[in-house]
């Protein structure tokens, strides 16, 4: 697949097919994205792959947990609320509409909401789940570094067929995947990502997020 193709045809897909990722195909994708720059080449990103039985007992533990603690849902790294003001804030409503228009949840409906956010710790039925972290020592700079290795491997799994979404939702309710997946206590828990073949006849997966236009966010120097 061109490089041209894979960028449009990567979508973050929130339904999957059963269907198993076989584990040379993970660990391809993985090496793959490893080509991934870094700064200095520290190579940052760590990830935990989870499937089979104990991908089944992160998703009992987490969820379980979610229902008891709903309000423990802060990461565990430090997160400013920037993304609560404008231009942002507008852009993450359009896209909750959309979705939520799609998987046909009705504005306001908090139970409903909370259940279809849930499906972010069933990683959204995908086989597969990677759940990133990053040694607590490290900057923003090295968060760079993982969020290039996430989108590398990302475009890869798009061209071999397989479809992911990346998924911020797996730094809430820590605990209890720090728990289960036994991260080192100098490693926080910063993104999961779902990895599987898509759904094709879910709706949800007909999504296509909106983009600004370049001009909303380039200023020009000397050209
Ligand atoms: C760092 C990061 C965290 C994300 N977290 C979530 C998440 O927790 N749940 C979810 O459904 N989508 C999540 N997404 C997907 C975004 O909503 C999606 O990338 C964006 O709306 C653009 O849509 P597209 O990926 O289909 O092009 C995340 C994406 C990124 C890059």
């Amino acid at each position: 697949m061109l490089l041209s193709d894979a960028l449009r045809a990567r979508m973050s897909v929130r339904a999957f097919k059963p269907d198993p990722v076989p584990r040379e195909t993970i660990e391809a994708l993985l090496q793959e994205a490893t080509r991934a720059p870094s700064g200095t080449n520290i190579q940052p990103w760590k990830v935990h792959v989870v499937a089979g039985e104990m991908r089944d007992r992160l998703v009992a533990e987490v969820l379980a947990y979610r229902d008891a603690y709903p309000e423990d849902d802060k990461s565990e790294f430090p997160r400013p609320p920037g993304q609560r003001k404008e231009p942002y804030v507008g852009r993450a409503r359009t896209l909750g509409k959309a979705m939520y228009g799609l998987i046909g949840i009705p504005k306001g409906d908090k139970a409903a909401n909370f259940a279809q956010w849930g499906r972010n710790y069933k990683f959204f039925d995908a086989p597969v789940g990677l759940i990133f972290t990053i040694d607590k020592d490290l900057g923003p700079m090295s968060y760079l570094d993982v969020g290039l290795y996430i989108q590398t491997l990302m475009l890869c799994a798009t061209a071999r067929g397989l479809g992911t979404c990346a998924q911020g939702a797996w730094n809430q309710y820590h605990t209890a995947t720090r728990r289960v997946l036994n991260v080192p206590d100098g490693d926080y828990i910063i993104c999961g990502v779902s990895l599987g073949y898509p759904d094709e006849t879910a709706p949800v997966n007909t999504l296509v997020a909106d983009r600004e236009p370049v001009e909303s966010f380039t200023t020009w120097h000397g050209i």
